[in-house]
């Protein structure tokens, strides 16, 4: 749980409605969180959808959980407590990016579904669209994979606590959409993106 520290502080509602802003930009924003493990794909097809959405013109902005740990999220390590702090901040960033009307594309493994439950929530009290992306790549298909040798390493017990090896996944229960990226292209992942996002109405089309 996370301390509130008690403050005289007062919400200050600004003179620019969402609506007024969404309408005058012609943009409507939303969060599509892509969770999976490490080396899943996450990354590769929210970059791949950023940039193709952001061709199109519209406003899409990449979060992605090795970037945000050089800069905003530097002083979090893997603990649970670290993993639901680095997720909840990212929640609240995304947020943010959604209300200003662009589509925040998250890719962080954000391994524990209270974790990712908590964004959901943060986004449905403030009226915007949360759309979880679970990026459904089998473990062995990862570690094959392997990028940066780190299951190599976790396997060898290099680093401890690493997800999929010695700390957990929860996959999860009522995401929007399931990608399997095995054997099917980058291009194939993102069209069912977009389609989702028509789907929700955030894009009038794909
Ligand atoms: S999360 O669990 O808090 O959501 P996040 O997505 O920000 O993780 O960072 C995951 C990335 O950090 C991985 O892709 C990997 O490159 C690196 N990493 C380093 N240590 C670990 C670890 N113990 N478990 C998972 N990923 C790790």
């Amino acid at each position: 749980m996370i301390e509130t520290k008690p403050t005289n502080i007062h919400w200050h509602e600004g003179d620019l409605s969402r609506d007024e802003r969404w309408k005058a930009l012609g943009t409507r924003g939303a969060t599509l969180w892509f969770t999976g493990l490490s080396a899943s794909g996450k990354s590769t097809i929210a970059s791949a959808l950023e940039q193709t959405l952001v061709n199109k013109g519209i406003n899409a902005y990449r979060l992605d959980g090795d970037n945000v740990r050089h800069g905003l999220n530097k002083n979090l390590g893997f603990s649970a407590e670290d993993r639901a702090e680095n997720i909840r901040r990212i929640g609240e960033v995304a947020k943010l990016f959604a209300d200003s009307g662009a589509i925040a594309l998250t890719s962080f493994i954000s391994p524990y579904r209270a974790d990712r439950d908590l964004c959901r929530k943060l986004h449905d009290d403030a009226g915007l669209g949360f759309i979880e992306v679970f990026v459904d790549t089998p473990l062995e298909v990862c570690e094959q994979r392997d990028p940066k040798g780190l299951y190599k390493k976790a396997r060898a017990g290099e680093i401890k606590g690493f997800t999929g090896i010695d700390d957990p996944y929860e996959a999860p229960e009522k995401a929007e959409l399931t990608i399997n990226t095995e054997g099917r292209s980058v291009d194939e992942c993102v069209a069912e993106c977009l389609k989702l996002l028509v789907d929700r109405r955030v894009l009038a089309k794909g």
